[in-house]
């Protein structure tokens, strides 16, 4: 099929670049496969599935690693059509442990599919994402899924967002029953039925009935007088004591819709997906030191969020993912590196499907572009058209202090230099924190992570990927900061087992200390100095 030719401006707006966040088991991966069937990325009903249940992984797993835990550590970025939209989904971490990888894509994204198992409600890590996108005051859009199986009652779900986490809920549809009792979503804007019917399954596009009067008798017949009065009581509740829907609310992360289906039932995700594509966001503009800069803005820039090397073993490559934030991206274009003020020549931009990836011609702002590296770009760094005006630089994306430490020991000596470049490529990435020790440097390096399920990627990497063997001897430290200040004596913070100065790969110091209570005291101590709890990495040292 050839698609009609659409101006730089269509391109823009018909672009849609989100992320779906949920507690692992939640669907995320059904989801997933059915917006690609869709968007027909994918055309066997099941493809993802299948794949997963015979090795537990995704189409957007990379790492053996994930495939042997069943989570998803890395994000990949999906790329799909659907009538006349381009969407690009982005991957999130499954598991807390990977936040900062999460926060990462996040500031790729321009909105979020918050997706709940109906039987569970609000879960931990539903939270914990939740959070991250209210940072970033990402629009979310809610999808309580797996209704055809027995689940908690839809008020005691809204409540229960509301509550715990704090954002008001405005149901676009409402169902009827749950579990075997389960009977369809009746959708409050359009009046529309949307019948479920056990058994019947996958993708099949199903028209929805017009509901002229929620009291025509045929439709009351239909239901079931007890259903049908409970939907019609229910249906008053919202109307009398929910709120409106206001677009303002829902794009600055205030409000949430929400929809109600069952992702592996396909029932009721279409509609989802075009009431999302009509609701969420075009590309947003993105913020710089010297103001935002808008999407159609004619010459092309954008950031560096992401950083994944090894992507393919067998290549042993490194692909840095950029979110275009204006202009046209084309392929062979030279662009500036701004943080070295060099061009770099951008000859074989990717993009990604499943586990297949393509060069690509063009993208658009709002589009994720991954480039070939050898080593030059970092996370945050923002790249321009050669012959765009100004030098801004986008707002880089934070490294976040550290909370689990461990010192590296190698097993065998002679893979110090593969141990020296895994360290510096798994740094680059962003996947684990390494600091050394002020006079000891690289002979002893320590890893920091925010979760320790990345120290247990990195060994797992660093002996598949480079090479070198490690083990590790945890530190006694819960919490560090990065230290400013005139008059900042790291020896005063060398205390072992309850106080630390290292050095990031920057050269900037950062205190470790074992409890917050000696770090408060610290802070008490030291009046003058300023301690960071996330810096900018890439960023010269001050
Ligand atoms: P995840 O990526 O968020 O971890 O979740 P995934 O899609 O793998 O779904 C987790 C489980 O929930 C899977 O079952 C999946 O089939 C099921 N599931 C997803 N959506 C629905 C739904 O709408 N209704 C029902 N009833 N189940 C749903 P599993 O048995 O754990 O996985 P598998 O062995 O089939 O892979």
């Amino acid at each position: 099929m050839t698609l009609p030719a659409h101006s730089h401006v269509e391109e823009i707006t018909r672009r849609r670049t989100f992320a779906i966040i949920s507690h692992p088991d939640a669907g995320k991966t059904t989801l997933t496969e059915k917006l690609l069937l869709y968007g027909g990325a994918i055309h066997v009903a099941g493809a993802v599935k299948l794949r997963k249940t015979q090795s537990r992984h995704t189409t957007s797993d990379w790492m053996e690693l994930e495939r042997e835990r069943g989570i998803s550590i890395t994000t990949s970025v999906l790329q799909f059509a659907y009538e006349g939209h381009h969407i690009n989904l982005l991957d999130t971490p499954g598991h807390n442990d990977f936040s900062e990888d999460t926060y990462r894509t996040l500031a790729a994204a321009d909105a979020a599919v918050m997706l709940i198992d109906s039987a569970k409600g609000v879960e931990p890590q539903t939270i914990k994402l939740f959070q991250v996108c209210r940072m970033r005051k990402i629009p979310i859009i809610t999808f309580m899924n797996k209704l055809d199986r027995a689940g908690r009652d839809p008020f005691d779900l809204m409540d229960e967002i509301e509550k715990v986490l704090g954002i008001p809920c405005v149901p676009f549809n409402w169902p009827i029953g749950s579990g075997s009792d389960f009977q369809g979503v009746y959708d409050r804007n359009t009046r529309r039925l949307y019948r479920y019917e056990r058994g019947e399954n996958t993708g099949e596009r199903k028209q929805a009935e017009e509901i002229t009067a929620l009291d025509d008798p045929a439709f009351v017949a239909s239901l079931g007088e007890r259903a049908h009065a409970q939907l019609v009581e229910e249906l008053g509740l919202l109307d009398a004591a929910g709120l409106p829907f206001d677009q303002d609310l829902f794009l600055e992360g205030e409000l949430t819709p929400v929809f109600f289906g069952s992702a592996l039932n396909d029932f009721g995700v279409e509609p989802f997906l075009m009431k999302f594509l009509e609701l969420s966001p075009r590309p947003l503009p993105r913020a710089t030191a010297t103001g935002p800069v808008d999407p159609h803005r004619d010459a092309f820039s954008g950031f560096v969020f992401k950083i994944q090397a090894n992507m393919d073993p067998s290549h042993r490559d490194r692909v840095a993912f950029v979110r275009v934030v204006s202009g046209k991206f084309t392929r062979g274009m030279e662009v500036r590196h701004v943080r070295t003020g060099k061009p770099l020549k951008l000859n074989k931009p990717l993009q990604f499907m499943a586990q297949e990836r393509m060069l690509i011609e063009e993208a658009y702002a709002g589009d994720i572009v991954g480039l070939w590296d050898s080593g030059a770009l970092r996370i945050g760094d923002s790249l321009h058209a050669v012959e765009a005006a100004g030098n801004f630089e986008y707002e880089g994306i934070p490294r976040f202090s550290p909370e689990h430490f461990v010192r590296v020991v190698l097993q065998d000596p002679m893979r110090r230099k593969q141990l020296k470049k895994g360290l510096e490529e798994l740094s680059d990435e962003g996947a684990v924190q390494v600091f050394y020790d002020p006079i000891l440097l690289e002979k002893d390096p320590v890893l920091g992570a925010v979760g320790v399920l990345q120290f247990e990627v990195i060994q797992y990497r660093l002996r598949a990927e480079y090479g070198a063997d490690v083990s590790y001897i945890r530190l006694p430290y819960q919490l560090a900061r990065w230290v400013e200040g005139e008059g900042f004596n790291p020896r005063k913070f060398d205390d072992p087992g309850r106080t630390a100065c290292l050095l990031d790969v920057e050269g900037r110091p950062l205190v470790l200390f074992q409890s917050e209570w000696m770090f408060n005291r610290a802070k008490e101590l030291n009046p003058k100095l300023t301690f960071i709890a996330a810096v900018q990495p890439g960023r010269a040292h001050r």
